[in-house]
Order: structure tokens, then sequence, then C-alpha cells
């Protein structure tokens, strides 16, 4: 995933630029570079690999700058190498870009035949000279910008500036997110908030199809064809110390342990335990929809999917209400039948992600109410849903969600149980009950993180396995292909989940004294179901780590490993 951050105002503008990128390191990247002008002219550096690299190029320099721009590269089109790093530059405009231009293929041919040298081979490249190619032709930039922006399709998230125009910034955006970061006597843009949190907290939301026009005295947003937007920006409410590490060796492990704290804010405030009762004072939505819904759609991707499937089990269950769950990039192509009755749910930790997106647009587009469950106040979700539950897990740094996963099933707990209540399927007596168990989830939480040398003996003896199995059965099954998600993400060993029941259709081919199972195994009511499964395990020499919720002597004799 690539990285942007922009900076124009009375600072010295490249130590923002590098802070910037140093916040923006945990997408990953194999490039950085930063452009800005110095002493009238443009300059551009950019390096391959780490940071590190960028930081001691520009340690050897003496630069005074109040303008530039800067980006952390994850090779696309073209491999890592410093001729694809961003800025791209062309005569004196520079610019950067995350995303991906669909027609680049065709518009290079063009500017090639048109006689462009095209240095590198990236598609944002093109965009730079098909810019300049207007300003060459009597435009001033921003009208430039704007007719080039007639020609290109895709998704794209632009940053850009000349030298003959030094005190403007112009940022665009469609489907890649980018926020416009407010100062006093100067203004930011970032791909995302915590790149700037240690400068502002109030954020302007560029939505796709805009431009924004950054000074240091402000901005000024239009739709591509020119017209003024009235925007206000909303405050955000992290802090920047909740972007930092914290004394922890690394983001996932931070936020990991930030999971009892983020689950208590996701439940503050929303919760009555003298009388069952749960409200969300977001979701605009009224009772009277919410308790005639025929049918609730949830689409989301990767964890947040996961999160989906949990939340079938618990809507299902608990308001009695048919749900169906759908992959972000699947739904849709697959024509789902909709109408004005369902309630469509979008679940997603950054509230950007464009799969989803485009699946609440489309059920929009079709007369549905919608709802998002996320993270981010201000988001696009957040902004385009007619209401919205927010998580309240802080700034997800690291790539692999943790707390964000446990507070989008507390929020859709949360949820299930407000729709029981409104559809009279749940009395005061049970959600007191069901409450009185959610309120302690922190604290169990911090019971679990307390053995944590426990896990790590146990991943001692497996970190050398090369594949791993995860079973789960009901609602463990979603939690079991989560964790087989995290697997493979963070230790690159290959990992499936499957329910336990399914194993004997197949995948029971691969068990044998090599193959480590991870088998979610609560005492709840399919708890001899998946003893029977272990069994099978057994059988064929496979090794069995359970994650129980109950000690029972017997147990303990069948299995490898227990937690
Ligand atoms: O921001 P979102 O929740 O919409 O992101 C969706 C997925 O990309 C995300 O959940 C991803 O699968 C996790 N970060 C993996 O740990």
């Amino acid at each position: 995933m690539c990285g942007i951050i922009g900076y124009i105002g009375q600072k010295e503008a490249v130590p923002v630029l590098m802070e910037g990128l140093k916040k923006l390191e945990y997408r990953g990247y194999d490039s950085a570079g930063v452009a800005y002008i110095h002493q009238n002219h443009l300059a551009l550096d950019r390096s391959v690999g780490k940071l590190a690299n960028l930081e001691a190029l520009m340690a050897k320099k003496e630069i005074s700058s109040h303008i530039g721009i800067g980006h952390t590269r994850w090779a696309t089109h073209g491999r890592p190498s410093e001729a694809n790093a961003h800025p791209h530059r062309a005569g004196k405009i520079v610019l950067v870009h995350n995303g991906i231009i669909e027609n680049f293929l065709t518009l290079k041919n063009e500017l090639v035949k048109k006689g462009c040298a095209i240095k590198s081979e990236t598609d944002s490249e093109i965009v730079v000279h098909l810019i300049e190619q207007e300003v060459v032709a009597g435009k001033n930039l921003e009208q430039a910008v704007q007719n080039v922006l007639k020609e290109i399709q895709g998704a794209f998230a632009l940053v850009i500036f000349s030298e003959d125009n030094p005190d403007q910034l112009i940022a665009v955006r469609n489907r890649c997110p980018l926020v416009i970061g407010m100062g006093r006597g100067e203004c930011f843009v970032a791909s995302d908030i915590p790149a700037t949190l240690s400068h502002t907290r109030d954020y302007i939301f560029l939505n796709d199809g805009e431009m924004a026009l950054l000074s240091s005295k402000g901005v000024e947003v239009k739709d591509f064809e020119g017209r003024k937007k009235i925007k206000t920006p909303i405050t955000v409410d992290w802090s920047p110390v909740m972007a930092e590490k914290g004394g922890y060796k690394h983001f996932m492990l931070k936020e990991i342990f930030e999971q009892p704290r983020a689950i208590a804010d996701t439940l503050r405030g929303r919760i009555s335990l003298d009388n069952g009762k749960v409200s969300f004072h977001e979701v605009e939505l009224s009772d009277s929809f919410l308790k005639n819904i025929s049918k609730i759609h949830i689409v989301a991707c990767g964890t947040s999917w996961h999160a989906a499937l949990v939340g079938k089990f618990l809507i299902e269950h608990l308001a009695r209400v048919p749900v169906e769950v759908d992959i972000g990039s699947e739904f849709r192509y697959r024509d789902p039948i909709l109408s004005a009755t369902d309630l469509f749910i979008a679940i997603s930790q950054s509230g950007e992600t464009a799969d989803t997106l485009a699946g609440m647009q489309e059920a929009k587009g079709k007369g549905v109410k919608t709802l998002a469950v996320c993270n981010v106040v201000g988001s696009t979700m957040a902004r385009e849903s007619d209401g919205v539950i927010y998580t309240y897990a802080g700034p997800e740094i690291g790539v692999a969600s943790t707390k964000a996963f446990t507070t989008q099933l507390t929020a859709l707990f949360l949820l299930a149980l407000n729709l029981g209540q409104i559809r009279g399927q749940i009395g005061p007596e049970a959600s007191v009950d069901y409450l009185k168990s959610l309120v302690h989830l922190p604290r169990l939480i911090e019971d679990i993180l307390s053995r944590e040398n426990d896990i790590i003996e146990i991943s001692k003896t497996f970190f050398k396995s090369r594949d791993f199995l995860f079973l789960g059965r009901g609602i463990n099954y979603p939690i079991a292909l989560e964790g087989a998600l995290k697997l493979k993400e963070i230790s690159y060993i290959h990992a499936e989940g499957y329910p336990a029941g399914e194993m004997k259709h197949g995948p029971i081919a691969l068990i044998d004294e090599n193959m480590p199972v991870v088998v979610l195994i609560p005492r709840d009511a399919v708890y001899s179901k998946v003893l029977s499964n272990i069994m099978e395990i057994k059988a064929r020499d496979g090794i069995v780590i359970a994650i129980v919720s109950s000690m029972e002597e017997e147990f303990f004799k069948k299995v490898d490993h227990v937690f």
C-alpha cells in the first residue's frame, strides 16, 4: 500500500514530509521519495528500500522549502527502483499518486508517439506528463489538472505542484483515500490521518470526484468540473500518542494489548445495566424501520468479513432477522436481490475499502438504507451511509487487524441486542444478562493477555511449520478463518480455516504427524461434536493445539497443547 504526504505553510516542509512518511511506514513500501522547492527550483530525492536510505540522503542536504510532497511506494506497475519511485516529474510539474490508472497503456502510447520521454515503468508518470502538456499549451495548473482528469480512468489519489506556482498544492481524490489536515497558516494532505496527527486534528475529508487547492491561507474544494464545494472540517479525537508504539516492540503488539481499552470504549455510553437497553446515538434509522426490516445484507472484506460472519450468527440468533453476508469484491457482481425493506450493513475498520464502498453504493442505488460499522470518524462510509456505529478502537497502525476485529464483534453484539429489543425478541432480563457478560470482556481479555508467555512457548514448537489448519464450528468457524488469516499474514505460514465438521470432506487428507491443527473448542452446544473432530485428527497423528474454555483432565490426554 502506498502512502502520500503533502505540506504547504510556514514550517520547513521536508522535516514535516519525512515525519509523515515515517508515520506511514506501517503500510509497507519498497521505495520512498520527496519533492520540494529549494531556492526557487523544483528538486526531487528518491531512494529504494527503507526510509532510512532516504533519510540518509536528505541528511546531507541543507534545504529550505515551504511546500513539498512525499510518497512511500509499494510496487504495482514496474519493479522497485529509483526511477519508478515517486514523486514523478515532467518539466516543472511534480506529483505523487496512489491507486491505478487503468487506461495508462493507451495514454502512454499516445505520449510516446508525440515524442515524450518516459523515464519510469509506472502508470503514475503518465499523469504528470499529461498535466505538463496542458500547462505548456497555456493552461494554469488547476485547469491542466481538470483537463487531465477527463482523460484518466481508474482509482487515484494525486497530489501535484509546480515550480511556477510554489503557493499551491493540488490534491485530487477518486476511489483512493485522501484527507486534508488544517493548521494555522499551513495545510497538510495525506493518505491516512496518523501521518499528520502531530500537527492537527482538524480534517477535511475529500469525496470521490473532488479536488482541493491548498495554500498556506487555507483550502478550497471543487468538483472535477471546477464547481466550488462547501466542506466543514471534522475534528478527530485521536491523539498523536495513540499513533505511537508506546514502548511495544511493534504496533500490532500494542494494538493486541489495547483490546481491553478499545472494547470498553466501544461499549461506553451505549448500554444500561439497569434495564438492559442498548442505544446508538449515531444510528439515524428509525425504530419503526428497524422493526420491519425483512433482511440484512452485510458486506465487508478480509477480517471485517470474518466479523460479518459472526454478526450473522448474532443477529439471526438474537433478533431473528435473516442475514446474508458477502465479500465486498463479490457482492455487486452477483446481481443481489435487494428490496427497500432490507438493511445494508458495511463493516470496515477504515471506512474506505473500495469493494465494500462499491457494495454500499450498489445498495444505495437500489434504494436500500445503509449502516456502516466502522472505526474512522469522517471516513467515506461513515459519511455516505444513513447511519453509523463507530467501533472506537483508536488508530489502527498495524496492518493486521486485531483490536479492530474484536471491537467490530463487540459493536455487532450490541447491534444484535438492539435489533432484538426493537423487534421484541429479547426481554429486559435476558438483555441485562448479556450485557453483564459483555462488560466482563475487557477483564477476560486482560487475563488472556497476561498469559502471553504460554502462547510464546507454544509458538516456539511450531514456528518452522509450513502449514496449519484452524478449525471451529458455529460462531467459532469465522474465528478459525480469522486465526488462519492472521497466521498467514504475519508469519507467512500457509494456513486454512475450516468448519470442523467439514474436515472429513477433504482436508483430512492433509493431516499427518507434521500438521498442527488449532481447534477452537469452548464449552458450547457443539462441544462434543468438535471433540469427535479432535479424535479424527489424533487418529491420523495430527498435532492438536486446543483453545478451550474449561479444563478437564481427560481432555488434556487427548490433545498436544492446550490454551
Ligand atoms: O478497513 P477494512 O476493514 O475495510 O479493511 C478490510 C481488509 O483489508 C482488512 O480487514 C484486512 O483483511 C486486515 N487488515 C487483515 O488483518
